[in-house]
């Protein structure tokens, strides 16, 4: 292990602030995780099929693997309040129960959150009248326009989505229309669609806010490094950088054969040495695990 990821392991904690309201597990669920979570890992590729018959939303999951579709039914709990048979309860209640179920809504709620921290104090203190902010691989964008709905504000705040899929664009564009207050002429949004990398190599602004949250879990180490280094030179001074990736966890081999989702697994030392690596100061990084350590978030400060 290299030394500054011996380092950013003891720095590593685990962030679960009360009024984030973050999911973690009852007793019971972890008692039967003890059994059901060997048993999920056993089930073949050939079992998919059998997975998507048992509940109509981890049909959409399976069918929609990697992409806003199917995060957003993560993030909406399966449509819950849809679910009335008592079978669908039962399997309704494994699947959205699972740790990568409730850890990627942890993750939806902290990077939420801590764009919105960042924006209060652009908005309130900082002398500039004009912020930037840039969501890339945004897919329903989420957490940035939760945050945004949270901020009202009388500076101009510009705000660019970029996705390689025109669809995921177009359904944030759709989301943006059901929330209130964040059309006024203050926020100016633009959608691009475009690669992580075709859009930084053509950028020309400086922002204050890149968020990146679910692409580095697809790209090998030195991809991600390139790409980190691109959003360091795109950030103004002080500028902060947020990201994540999926931790090392005891459901991959469900996650990556029955459900047909795989990723690249990283500790949160591992990615933060990265982030470290591309230019960002370990000193000026904030490096911890929602409370299920599925996944690790970063905010890095351009110091
Ligand atoms: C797992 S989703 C994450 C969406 C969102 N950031 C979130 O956390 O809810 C990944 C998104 O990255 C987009 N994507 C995949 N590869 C990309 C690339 N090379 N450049 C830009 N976007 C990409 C996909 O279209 C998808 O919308």
């Amino acid at each position: 292990m290299k030394e500054i990821e011996a380092q950013m392991k003891k720095k590593v904690e685990i962030h679960n602030p009360k009024h984030l309201k973050l999911e973690t597990n009852s007793l019971i669920r972890k008692s039967l995780n003890i059994l059901l979570i060997p048993i999920l890992n056993l089930l073949p590729i050939k079992s998919r099929s059998l997975v998507k018959k048992s509940h109509k939303s981890v049909s959409d999951i399976v069918d929609n693997a990697t992409t806003h579709k199917a995060l957003e039914i993560l993030y909406s709990n399966g449509n819950k309040h849809l679910v009335k048979k008592f079978y669908e309860k039962l399997s309704h209640t494994i699947w959205f129960n699972t740790n990568n179920s409730k850890g990627v809504r942890n993750r939806l709620k902290i990077v939420k959150n801590e764009i919105d921290t960042i924006l209060k104090e652009l908005i309130v203190n900082d002398s500039k009248d004009e912020i930037n902010v840039v969501s890339i691989a945004a897919g329903s964008a989420r957490a940035v326009l939760e945050a945004l709905e949270n901020n009202p504000t009388s500076k101009k705040v510009n705000i660019t989505f970029v996705d390689k899929n025109q669809s995921a664009l177009d359904y944030s564009v759709e989301l943006l229309q059901t929330m209130k207050g964040i059309n006024s002429d203050n926020y100016k949004y633009e959608w691009i669609n475009d690669t992580v990398n075709g859009f930084l190599d053509k950028n020309s602004r400086k922002y204050s806010i890149v968020e990146m949250v679910g692409l580095m879990d697809y790209f090998d180490d030195e991809k991600a490094k390139r790409i980190f280094e691109k959003i360091h030179s795109s950030l103004e001074k002080s500028g902060q950088f947020i990201t994540a990736n999926i931790n090392h966890n005891s459901e991959k081999k469900f996650v990556t054969k029955a459900i047909g989702w795989p990723m690249i697994y990283r500790s949160a030392e591992h990615i933060a040495r990265l982030v470290h690596e591309s230019g960002f100061s370990h000193l000026d990084m904030k490096v911890y695990y929602e409370p299920l350590k599925i996944h690790s978030i970063i905010v890095a400060s351009k110091n």
